[in-house]
């Protein structure tokens, strides 16, 4: 146990430069205590004592401000920095060795039963104020941007951005954006085009009109 707990404790000290000891991210990092009271939660969740999950779970948003389920199912070494406004859902599903940073949101699209959550593979890194939101998979060693809307699959090694998300960067390569090749000169312009039509149409009237005058179209 204690080792569990050591190896929770430095995977947190490699990920944030402005942890000090583990003394001080034991008693002071919301994200870690929110974690422990997870996995008491989860425990009783398990064991068919759902009331007394959802207390434990309860009680950690209030004095952490993140609401884990206790439905999740979590790896291990899940960090979560800051954490405040965090929300991890039912049916969640997160590897091993993820961050997550304050606002986050792994919660369902409100359309879908069973499983509604998305599920992290492992290395994953989501960041502030994004939301994934589906029961889709999220590859390893994925990152999220901050702020990003993720609402579709994200392949492993990915860098997802934007609302909605997509990706910009897969195994270290930039991903062209769709509209990259886009021709911004030669672009369609039906207006003129009619235009010059009845320019036409115009001057063949008037040729017309003037071989008429002349006799010559009699
Ligand atoms: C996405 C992120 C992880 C960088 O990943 P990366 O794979 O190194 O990607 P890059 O930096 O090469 O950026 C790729 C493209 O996405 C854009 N981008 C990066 N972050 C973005 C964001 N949050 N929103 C929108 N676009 C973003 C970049 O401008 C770049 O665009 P370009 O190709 O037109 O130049 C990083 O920008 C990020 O958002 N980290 C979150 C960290 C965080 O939440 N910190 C909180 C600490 S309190």
């Amino acid at each position: 146990m204690f080792r569990k707990l050591k190896e929770e404790l430095d995977s947190i000290m490699e990920r944030d430069p402005a942890a000090r000891s583990r003394l001080e991210v034991y008693f002071l990092y919301s994200g870690f205590k929110a974690v422990r009271a997870y996995r008491r939660a989860n425990w009783f969740y398990r064991h068919d004592m759902k009331f007394i999950a959802r207390c434990i779970s309860q009680r950690a948003r209030h004095t952490t401000g993140i609401e884990i389920h206790p439905g999740a199912t979590i790896g291990k070494g899940l960090f979560i920095d800051h954490g405040m406004g965090v929300v991890i859902g039912e049916t969640a599903e997160i590897g091993d060795n993820c961050t997550i940073y304050q606002g986050v949101t792994l919660g369902g699209t409100g359309k879908d039963q069973g499983k509604r959550h998305p599920t992290l593979g492992d290395n994953v890194m989501v960041g502030s104020g994004a939301k994934v939101l589906g029961p889709f998979r999220v590859g390893n060693n994925a990152r999220i941007a901050a702020g990003a809307v993720v609402l579709t699959e994200v392949p492993d090694n990915a860098t997802a951005v934007g609302v909605p998300a997509r990706v910009v960067r897969l195994n270290g390569e930039k991903v062209p954006s769709p509209c990259a090749n886009l021709d911004q000169i030669h672009v369609a312009d039906p207006i003129g085009d009619r235009l010059s039509e009845l320019e036409e149409q115009l001057q063949d009237l008037q040729l017309s009109l003037e071989m008429f005058e002349n006799g010559s179209g009699i």
